[in-house]
């Protein structure tokens, strides 16, 4: 560090005008050091404590009592349902509270020119957060991404984060929201001349096959104390990091500025759902050739386009929605869910053909729009469920009359530079709201963002948004119909439909209408005239009921258990109209919360189930959404006391037609039709029920299920057999109670205990019953169904995961994972 001398002499003071001049100097008192920007996780080792502690902020507060944990944690999870908990049917009966979380922060080399900031990715809700006893500040929305600028009061050595977590007012949501720092956290260094968070916006514009136009408009901020002329260089990097296309320009500013560039683009690969081409745009800033910060943003160059009533076009082909609404919880991990787990979900419903998720109704955590972005799957980015009133008591409707704009702003400015995004949401079934709100929240969006199209859940009565969303209203018949007769350039999406629900490994052959069972008043919405409630028949497929002793809070696997329209009607409805330009299915995975009621924890609507197990519905959207050859058979074949009795065998599949053998005797080819399913009704015996599915005559392929016999053995499934010594990574468990003949027993519910010894530990067991209300953080768990879920993470350490599973009077099952 070079010192001014107050008796310098004129030779010095020469130099250092020359070393001023040649730009090695900013200030007499300090070089310029190249200096780039670094972002390290701080998710490891915090202090927690569930409870209230007044003093918990202070710097020097004593936690050494506490537990230690990583985030990312949720404390509601970990507790016990009980119906006396106050979160109630929403909350699915799980704890909520106040908890505290503490970590020291370790700063060496502390520099007058160094920026530092904590960024949360999510903390559920209430947070405020302190840096050495000092409030940094305070959020109210728990989905809501947040960062502090911790330099202000920030030392060299330890310093005290403390982060109050309130979620002891509940329900706080219409679902399950868990507690805690539910998501990531970072800590981010940079110089004093910096981007701000997310203060860069990439816009690329196709400009015809062999070039694209990248606009990148970026924010500056100085803090040096005087004004600095920047030279900001940006260089476009393809998915093998190799320079693509390189800007640079000077801007001058004092306290902060901003900077716009344009890059052309030659032969721009295209983000599409089938091919998710990537790019980075790397941005430098340098002042007088000194490296000052270093901001990369991963984009995609793709176009959007809504044309009247003819549909939305990706890249100028039309395209439709294959979507699916979720929440953000992922079963036994609650919404704490690792970054693998939720990576292993999205493939899984990318794998059944889905193209697009609706975040409802909230912000997702950043990392699901990075992996949508490199998966190929379309995003609906919903901000919020209500707006200015509460739809649960104390929700987010409570503080949004003073907190929308910072949030919304926030979030527009975090997603916007995602390929996958491609439709704004900006609520849901939003209670008495005024068209006046609408254009505002639209109007607010589009100054931030005008690129993409808006739409809102059930928003369809008010002009603003461009793509008219419709929940359920939208199930009735006709109600599509009149609506687009009297708007008919306005596209329609079905924003919330079709609902369904569905128990994996329950049939009733006759259908069940929520209304009918469960007459709810049926008020005509104000701005339909014609539209009746008319639900859309599925027909019985037996007389009488085949299989009447199952419990009626489960739900039957053939498509017939319906709120107003089934899948493959609202599927027709899709593929037979340009105007109506796909559907977010009310859920892909269960969630908690919702339920009809104790002891329900979970109303599966969802067409996978909460252990992650795929119901009958993902293979029948498989065969409507995937071009994959695939067929799939329902039910199973295992009927003991129904011998003789005719049991409908329904067949979905993507193929022309299908045979179906019982006892390798052919039972006849039927031909797919409209109705989207094949249907044999087969006289129960036992044996072998076989599939071939065909094109052109050609068999392609098939299915065969085999009745099971006595329960025998566990079989342990593991996802991978090596995992990651990074304490974050985690190995998937299925665990089935198979016959002698290693055949799945479809009504098996044995006890099952877990033993896991070496560097891997239980983060969550489930087995997708609704009604089983056993805790998650636990070494046992029942079968349902067959079936049941273990997760084990990586502790960090090198070594072997032994897996072990037992079971009273079945041979038990092992497994080795290594951790690398
Ligand atoms: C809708 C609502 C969803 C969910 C669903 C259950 O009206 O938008 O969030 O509550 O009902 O049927």
């Amino acid at each position: 560090m070079i010192q001014v001398k107050n008796n310098c002499n004129i030779r010095i003071l020469i130099y250092i005008i020359i070393l001023l001049i040649s730009g090695q100097l900013v200030s007499c008192s300090q070089t310029v050091q190249n200096k780039t920007r670094e972002r390290v996780s701080i998710d490891f080792n915090w202090k927690f404590q569930l409870g209230d502690n007044q003093k918990a902020f202070e710097e020097n507060f004593d936690d050494t009592s506490w537990r230690v944990l990583d985030v990312p944690h949720d404390w509601s999870i970990e507790g016990n349902y009980d119906a006396n908990n106050p979160a109630g049917i929403s909350g699915a009966f799980l704890p909520v509270g106040i908890g505290w979380y503490r970590k020291n922060i370790e700063i060496k080399n502390l520099q007058d020119d160094d920026k530092y900031f904590v960024e949360f990715d999510g903390v559920y809700m209430n947070s405020e957060v302190y840096l050495n006893g000092q409030l940094l500040g305070k959020r109210p929305y728990g989905y809501i991404s947040f960062s502090y600028d911790l330099t202000p009061y920030l030392k060299e050595g330890e310093n005290s984060l403390a982060v109050r977590v309130d979620n002891s007012e509940a329900p706080s949501g219409r679902w399950y929201t868990g507690s805690g720092i539910y998501r990531h956290v970072w800590l981010t260094k940079t110089s004093n001349v910096y981007v701000p968070r997310w203060g860069i916006e990439v816009i690329s514009t196709i400009v015809s096959k062999n070039s694209a136009t990248i606009k990148v408009k970026g924010e500056l901020k100085n803090e040096t104390g005087k004004p600095q002329k920047i030279e900001v260089v940006s260089r476009v990097l393809d998915a093998l990091s190799n320079e693509v296309a390189l800007v640079k320009n000077d801007v001058s500013i004092d306290d902060e500025g901003s900077f716009n560039q344009e890059i052309e683009l030659k032969n721009p690969r295209l983000w599409s759902p089938e091919n998710p081409a990537m790019y980075t745009l790397e941005t430098k800033l340098f002042i007088n050739g000194k490296l000052r910060d270093t901001y990369n943003i991963p984009f995609g160059v793709r176009s959007i386009e809504l044309k009247g009533s003819k549909g939305f076009y990706l890249n100028g082909k039309s395209i439709k929605f294959k979507g699916l609404s979720n929440h953000h919880d992922a079963g036994p991990v609650g919404s704490a869910v690792p970054d693998d787990v939720l990576y292993q979900r999205l493939k899984m419903v990318k794998n059944m053909g889905c193209n697009a998720l609706r975040t409802t109704h909230n912000p997702f955590s950043p990392e699901f729009y990075t992996m949508c972005d490199t998966l190929g799957i379309m995003v609906m980015d919903e901000a919020f469920d209500g707006w200015f009133k509460a739809k649960a008591e104390h929700d987010y409707g409570n503080y949004f009359k003073d907190w929308w704009q910072r949030d919304l702003a926030d979030f527009i400015k975090r997603d916007r530079n995602h390929p996958s995004v491609v439709i704004w949401s900006i609520g849901n079934e939003v209670r008495n709201f005024q068209s006046e709100d609408q254009k505002i929240i639209v109007d607010f969006i589009k100054d931030i963002d005008s690129t993409r199209p808006i739409t809102q859940g059930s928003g369809y009565s008010a002009p603003y948004i461009d793509i008219a969303g419709f929940n359920g209203h939208g199930e009735n018949k006709g109600a599509l119909e009149e609506y687009h007769e009297e708007y008919p350039n306005k596209l329609i999406i079905g924003t919330e439909m079709t609902h369904t629900l569905q128990t994996r490994g329950v049939y009733r052959t006759k259908t069940w209408y929520r209304t009918k069972d469960n007459p709810a008043p049926w008020e005509k919405p104000a701005h339909f005239k014609k539209m009746e409630h008319k639900v859309y028949k599925i027909s019985d497929l037996s007389n009488n009921e085949v299989f009447p002793d199952i419990t009626r809070k489960y739900q039957s696997s053939y498509d017939n258990s319906i709120v107003r329209i089934g899948v493959r009607d609202d599927w027709n409805r899709v593929e037979n109209s340009d105007y109506y330009i796909g559907n977010f299915r009310w859920t892909g995975f269960d969630y908690l919360g919702e339920s009809f009621g104790w002891p329900a924890r979970t109303a599966n609507f969802g067409i996978i189930d909460l252990a992650g197990f795929p119901k009958d519905h993902y293979y029948l959207y498989q065969s409507l959404w995937s071009d994959e050859p695939m067929v799939h058979m329902l039910p199973h074949w295992t009927h003991k006391g129904k011998e003789g009795v005719k049991i409908p065998v329904v067949v979905y599949t993507n193929c022309d037609s299908a045979e179906l053998f019982l006892n390798k005797v052919s039972l006849g080819e039927k031909e797919m039709t409209a109705e989207r399913q094949l249907v044999w009704h087969v006289p129960y015996e036992k044996g072998e029920l076989k599939v071939i599915a065909k094109k052109s005559g050609k068999n392609i392929c098939e299915q065969t299920y085999t009745t099971a016999e006595k329960k025998h053995a566990l079989v342990l499934n593991s996802n991978k057999v090596n995992i990651k010594a990074n304490r974050t990574d985690v190995v998937r468990l299925e665990v089935s109670v198979v016959d002698a003949n290693n055949i799945m027993v479809p009504d098996a519910n044995n006890d099952i205990l877990f033993s896991v010894t070496g560097p891997g530990k239980i983060i969550g067991v489930e087995n997708g019953n609704i009604l089983d209300l056993s805790p998650h953080k636990v070494n046992y768990r029942k079968a349902f169904n067959g079936k049941c879920l273990l997760l084990v993470q990586s502790t960090g350490s090198k070594g072997v995961i032994h897996i072990k599973a037992t079971s009273n009077n079945l041979k038990s099952s092992e497994v080795k994972i290594s951790a690398n």
